[in-house]
């Protein structure tokens, strides 16, 4: 038995069951439509296990103040089409509302609750104790038997629907986590080297932090960036950005610090755009990262370093990416992270993509099947394979312990 414990561990009949997953997603934010129903589809094996129990499902949308920090109302209708079984929502977290709910439902029946992460608790980073004792874990644990968590993809956060419940309630990992970890293992126990780790897209609070500790503990080789991470490496090796650029990191100098640190110390082992593709005239122009200034903003890695990037692909043992090299969705500027995505399939390394954008793109190129796994996750990924832990695998095995049952 692993340090965690699986669905088949527990006897959890017609059990009422708390379903931690991630089904945040891409919407549309004029119309509120879900754009990709991945990581729904990804939790119908978790659901089908849990087939005979009474499933209340906690799951977030977006942060707070984002565009795309909605209801998930949208999600329960997607989520009934998605898995062909009816799924009630309920507009309330652990209100009365929730809790009636709750204590209606029959065996086989599907609930979810409303975004998590409207009550503020659940945005709360804690010690597990804490958590345990937050509004949400103390009004609904008494209703439930056992906690499950499916939700890999959020597993680098220590929240309240993550960390608190396993501390009171018999808990497993659902079968999308257990998949995933299982995927990973291969490369946290014996990555073949070189491991190469390509990160880009946005949420550089995480990112960059991320680039230290995987250069700092030996699990990255080389370590190539792109996207905004991009963005503020060329801003920590002293080149000036463009107003837009230069705008957007202005709030964020203490990440720049770092990168300064992090090129000072490992400048061979992180490789960073040397030219980029900026818009001129409506269209893609290429110009080397000195000229970048006069231009607002950067969209995408240029031809010079494509080349590069794609001839460190092919030499990698290991290749871990996660999010996009530049602009993808507009025109002209998908180049960079389409050539770099196909370079990552045809290699021969272990290869592994994780976040949505990356996922979705090599769903359209067909090239989906090309990798070794592809993840749901892309912080909780990235966070796994550079050595850190994940509190909702820590929290799992904590219960483990506790509640394993009997032989
Ligand atoms: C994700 O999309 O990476 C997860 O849902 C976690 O989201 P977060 O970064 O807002 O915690």
């Amino acid at each position: 038995m692993g340090r965690y414990l699986r669905i088949e561990d527990l006897d959890l009949g017609d059990k009422a069951v708390f379903l931690r997953v991630d089904i945040n997603s891409p919407i549309d934010p004029k119309t509120g439509r879900l754009l990709d129903d991945t990581r729904i589809k990804a939790i119908k094996g978790t659901l089908e296990a849990l087939s005979g129990s009474r499933v209340v499902i906690g799951a977030h949308q977006g942060r707070p103040g984002d565009e795309d920090f909605t209801s998930l109302r949208a999600h329960a209708e997607l989520m009934e089409d998605t898995i062909g079984r009816r799924v009630e929502f309920v507009e309330d977290i652990f209100g009365p509302l929730a809790r009636r709910a709750i204590g209606e439902l029959k065996a086989g029946d599907i609930l979810l609750l409303e975004n998590l992460r409207f009550a503020s608790e659940e945005v709360l980073d804690a010690p597990p104790e804490v958590l345990a004792k937050t509004h949400l874990v103390r009004n609904l644990a008494p209703l439930l038997d056992a906690y499950v968590n499916d939700a890999f993809a959020t597993a680098h956060r220590a929240s309240a629907s993550m960390v608190g419940f396993p501390e009171v309630l018999p808990s497993a990992a659902g079968k999308l986590m257990e998949r995933e970890l299982g995927a990973l293992e291969a490369i946290t126990e014996s990555p073949r080297r070189p491991c190469v780790f390509l990160i880009g897209g946005a949420k550089v609070e995480d990112k960059v932090p991320v680039v230290r500790s995987a250069l700092e503990r030996g699990y990255a080789d080389k370590v190539l960036v792109g996207g905004i991470v991009a963005k503020v490496f060329l801003r920590a090796a002293g080149f000036a950005l463009g107003n837009g650029d230069e705008a957007a990191l202005s709030k964020r100098a203490a990440l720049v610090e770092m990168a300064k640190g992090l090129v000072g110390k490992w400048g061979d082992r992180i490789a960073m755009p040397r030219d980029v593709a900026v818009k001129r005239d409506g269209g893609r122009a290429e110009v080397p990262i000195e000229r970048m200034r006069e231009f607002d903003s950067s969209m995408d890695l240029g031809m010079a370093t494509i080349e590069e990037y794609r001839s460190i692909i092919s030499g990698a043992g290991t290749i871990v990416a996660n999010g996009p090299m530049g602009v993808f969705e507009e025109e002209g500027f998908a180049l960079g992270t389409k050539a770099v995505l196909e370079a990552i399939a045809n290699s021969k390394a272990f290869k592994v993509i994780g976040g949505g954008h990356l996922a979705a793109l090599a769903q359209e190129l067909g090239i989906s099947d090309k990798f070794s796994h592809v993840s749901t996750g892309g912080g909780a990924l990235l966070k796994l394979l550079s050595g850190g832990s994940l509190p909702a695998l820590e929290a799992l095995e904590r219960a483990a312990e506790r509640f394993r049952p009997k032989a």
